[in-house]
């Protein structure tokens, strides 16, 4: 079986792999895609410096190299990511105030409206909340305008794209720890106060070891009516990362509303995580113990 196939019998749910348009062109990787894989996120071509590269002047050549590759062989498509405070564009990060808050609402609507009916679910607001004890929102330009920055995007999106997965998106996560309970709190009041979200996405960038409470932390998320969704794993090579990948996926699926997972690139040459060797097949396109261990545990 394949990785996609198997997800696919395992309750219907997805698996993907993120996708450079630039490799499109690689035999290897491309073969490797489409008979892994039913799902695909853009690594690069859907952020707000790809896309706006100036002012209400959209650009989606390459992110529709990446849709369209997907949509001709039944994949899924995970948008990635219409708000970040990384790969901003340099004049949005020239904004502040009320211009940016408009630019900003103004970006979520034209790229989810342009994608509407495309997009399975979209990364409407990514990596918000600091890292560490505190709890905080992470300072960004963003975070300045005011705090209800993060609803107003949601609110945009589900406006734009009525029938897509609207998900909160974050690293660091992958435990009950003061950044993902700070998450929760968040994803509780909006449930409560009527604002759209319907999913969490944990990137799942690990080391060698995995949080015990990882399946946990996961499930309390989807105790209180969202999807969850697995959306960049990748892990350390190490002794321990076929047994990590295993484990991932067991928890994904002992979740019922765990509905996908995501890796982080297809080989380990791909990798954002230079030297990590983080993925599934090796450089020359080969499958690592890491795949067999995650085919076996889906
Ligand atoms: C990374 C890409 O993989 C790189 O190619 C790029 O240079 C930087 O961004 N969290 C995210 C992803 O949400 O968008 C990031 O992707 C990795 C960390």
């Amino acid at each position: 079986s394949t990785l996609g196939a198997s997800a696919a019998e395992r309750g219907g749910r997805y698996f993907g792999a993120a996708v450079a348009a630039g490799k499109l062109g690689d035999s290897t990787y491309v073969n490797i895609l489409n008979r892994e894989f039913n799902s695909v996120t853009a690594e690069n071509e859907m952020k707000w410096d790809a896309t706006e590269p100036s002012r209400n002047s959209f650009t989606y050549t390459n992110a529709n190299r990446i849709v369209n590759h997907a949509i001709g062989r039944g994949m899924k498509i995970r948008g990635h990511a219409l708000l970040w405070h990384s790969q901003m564009p340099g004049w949005a990060q020239s904004l502040s105030g009320s211009t940016l808050r408009s630019a900003m609402n103004n970006h979520v609507t034209q790229v989810a409206t342009y994608f509407r009916g495309k997009i399975h679910s979209w990364d409407v607001v990514n990596e918000a909340f600091a890292d560490g004890t505190s709890g905080a929102r992470r300072d960004s330009i963003l975070q300045r305008t005011g705090n209800d920055w993060i609803e107003a995007a949601f609110r945009a999106a589900r406006a734009a794209d009525p029938g897509a997965k609207l998900c909160y998106n974050d690293y660091n996560t992958d435990g009950i720890n003061a950044k993902s309970t700070a998450i929760y709190t968040m994803v509780r009041d909006f449930r409560s106060r009527g604002v759209p979200i319907d999913c969490v996405g944990f990137q799942s960038h690990l080391g060698t070891s995995l949080s015990g409470d990882y399946q946990a932390n996961l499930q309390r998320f989807a105790d209180l009516g969202v999807d969850v969704q697995i959306t960049e794993l990748d892990i350390a090579q190490g002794s321990g990362q076929a047994n990590i990948y295993a484990s991932v996926t067991r928890a994904c699926l002992a979740v019922s509303r765990c509905t996908g997972i995501t890796v982080w690139g297809i080989r380990d040459s791909d990798s954002w995580r230079v030297g990590a060797n983080p993925l599934l097949f090796d450089a020359s396109g080969n499958k690592k113990a890491a795949y067999t261990a995650t085919l076996d545990a889906l």
